[in-house]
Parts: C-alpha cells; sequence; structure tokens
C-alpha cells in the first residue's frame, strides 16, 4: 500500500511536468484507479475512455506529447492519428493475448486465401498487421462497421469469440457470414458460463454487464432470465446509467467496476475481479518516469515509434473507423 503523502507528491509532479512539456495524459477505463482520475478532480489524468474514445480524442488534442497510459497497440494507435507529435507509453511491455495473435503476414495469408473479401481489423492489433486490414473497429462501432459492407462475407479479426458474438448479431439482422481469427483475450475468457451461473444463483437481482470478448457459452447463461447487456465498455457504462436495477454483476476488467462506482456510487458491482496483466503494467510511478524522460536520451524508452510506410499504410483503416463516429 502506498504512502498517501508519497501518492500526493508523484500526482503533483505529474502535474508539473505535464505543464512543462506540453503533454496530456490519456487513460483507458481498465488503468488502476489512481491513474483514472481526471486532473480537474485532483488525478493527472486528462481523458479517460475506451478505445474508441481515446482514439477520437487523440485526433483531437492540441498538446505537442500524448502520454498514453493503456496499451501498445491503442499508443500506437495515438500515433497513427497523429504524425506530427510524440507518443509516450509508460511500459512498452504493455501487450494484449488478441494483439499478439495475428501478424501481417498472417493477414496476407488470409487475403491470399479469401481475396476480394473485405478485412475488418479489432483496434486491438498492432499496426503492422492494421496496416494490411481495410478498417478498424472497436467493440463499440464492429456492428455499424460489419453492416455497411455491401459483402455478405466478412473477415473479422483477430478475436474468435467476440467473432462469434458478433456473427449471432449480424447473421440474424443481415445473413452475413464472418471469416474468424483464434485471438482470444485471455482475461475475458476467464469469464466462465459455470462462474456466471454461480454469480446469478448468488445475485438473484442483479443485471448482467458483459464485454464482446467473453465466450459465446458465457453470454447465452447470463442473459437467460436475467437483463442486461452485451457491449462495449462505454455500452455497459450508458446502461448502468440508463438501468433502474441497483445491483450488477460485470464481466470486464476488474478496474472498470472502480470507474463504475465512482460513476454510480448508489449502485453495486460485483465481479470475479480478473485484472488484464498488461494494463497494469502502467502505474503512476512509472508515468511520472515518462513524463520525466521526455527530452532526455532515456526517453527511447517510452517512444512510440513506428516506421513511415506503417504509420502510412495502416492510417487509413484508422481513419475510416474515426469517420464512422
Ligand atoms: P474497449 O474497446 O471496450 O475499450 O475494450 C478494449 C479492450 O482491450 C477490451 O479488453
Ligand atoms: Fe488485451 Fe484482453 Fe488486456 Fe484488453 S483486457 S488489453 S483485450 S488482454
Amino acid at each position: 500500500m502506498q504512502n498517501p503523502l508519497i501518492a500526493k507528491t508523484i500526482f503533483s509532479e505529474i502535474r508539473k511536468l505535464k505543464q512543462e512539456k506540453d503533454a496530456v495524459i490519456l487513460a483507458h477505463y481498465y488503468m488502476p484507479p489512481e491513474l483514472q482520475i481526471l486532473a480537474k478532480d485532483g488525478g493527472v489524468v486528462d481523458f479517460t475512455g475506451d478505445s474508441l474514445g481515446l482514439s477520437i480524442e487523440a485526433a483531437k488534442t492540441g498538446a505537442k506529447i500524448i502520454v498514453f497510459c493503456g496499451v501498445t497497440f491503442m499508443a500506437e494507435t495515438a500515433r497513427i492519428l497523429n504524425p506530427g507529435k510524440e507518443v509516450f507509453i509508460p511500459d512498452r511491455e504493455a501487450g494484449c493475448s488478441l494483439a499478439s495473435s495475428i501478424t501481417a503476414k498472417d493477414v496476407k495469408a488470409l487475403r491470399a486465401k479469401y481475396p476480394s473479401i473485405p478485412v475488418i481489423a479489432y483496434i486491438n492489433t498492432y499496426a503492422e498487421t492494421k496496416a494490411e486490414c481495410d478498417i478498424c473497429c472497436t467493440s463499440r462501432n464492429a456492428l455499424q462497421i460489419a453492416r455497411s459492407f455491401d459483402s455478405d462475407t466478412l473477415i473479422f479479426l483477430p478475436d474468435v469469440y467476440m467473432g462469434r458474438n458478433l456473427q449471432k448479431n449480424i447473421e440474424k439482422e443481415t445473413g452475413k457470414k464472418l471469416i474468424l481469427w483464434h485471438g482470444k483475450c485471455e482475461v475475458h475468457e476467464q469469464f466462465t458460463s459455470a462462474s456466471m451461473v454461480g454469480m446469478k444463483l448468488m445475485y438473484p437481482d442483479a443485471e448482467m454487464l458483459l464485454h464482446w470478448e467473453v465466450p459465446e457459452e458465457t453470454v447465452d447463461v447470463s442473459f437467460n432470465n436475467r437483463a442486461g447487456i452485451l457491449g462495449s465498455t462505454s455500452d455497459i457504462l450508458r446502461y448502468v446509467g440508463e438501468s433502474k436495477s441497483r445491483e450488477f454483476i460485470l464481466a470486464s476488467e476488474c478496474d472498470l467496476g472502480a470507474s463504475l462506482k465512482g460513476m454510480y456510487p448508489d449502485k453495486e458491482f460485483i465481479t470475479p475481479c480478473i485484472k488484464c496483466p498488461y494494463m497494469k503494467k502502467i502505474t503512476l510511478q512509472n508515468t511520472l518516469a515518462t513524463l520525466e524522460a521526455i527530452g532526455a536520451e532515456q526517453e527511447n524508452k517510452y517512444k512510440i515509434c513506428l516506421s513511415e510506410d506503417i504509420m502510412n499504410r495502416a492510417y487509413l483503416p484508422v481513419k475510416r473507423m474515426i469517420d464512422f463516429t
């Protein structure tokens, strides 16, 4: 447990350095609570959001420097959208099991096997993979983007669970078929159907909050005789605000519970508390270290560096996604 005085000192150091270096801090909702507090509320963060919200904010910011408190594929997306700015991440090892499940070479092989079928890449992919795809999407706009294609078959990669959940919705609505990759989110796959059955028995009045990345059997048992939402992080936040229920079972990253509790203090959120080990690589301490390093030789340890060719080719699929919102 960190000494509160030390935490307070780190907060004020970070705020001072942000101003000096003309930097903004963007933080994902899966960050630890201390990295979700906005600067205007006494914290250090300029914008908290889901992956789409953060991409939009990254495209809009007037600051010279972006410090991205999230995982590397998200920081890369911010860099792709901001060729004139520098983007830093407090730990470049902040990976993602989905993003590392597929490479540019894999996408080229898929294209060769299924020529002329459009390729939709989930934002949870690295820049080199994005560069080979037609359009990106996040969990918030995946359905909308899939609907927009005339083709009756689409390639969706890399999340097989999210793909199967999308497939159910899109097929019912439009008859479209999805060709899927075999990537899995190692966090959301732990929300098993057995764990949800148990939680439902323990909390008979709770509504269900499920991220698109959970397995399809989990979705089936969760909504069997129980209200709730299968959606993106921001869909979940919105749903809770609109629901009259006071109790919710959360099948998504544990620290999203902190955002939910902060926004809705009168409501209760029950979760098996599964944390993303990659998101948790980012701390208040290494965020401070990043800001201290900017402008010095050590900045390369934190800097997102992409070749011009990858930046140019990945820009179009990312921009197409942003234009959808
Ligand atoms: P969101 O698009 O909902 O922010 O999700 C990102 C992610 O990594 C989920 O595991
Ligand atoms: Fe990747 Fe899953 Fe972590 Fe999100 S929660 S960053 S999808 S491993």
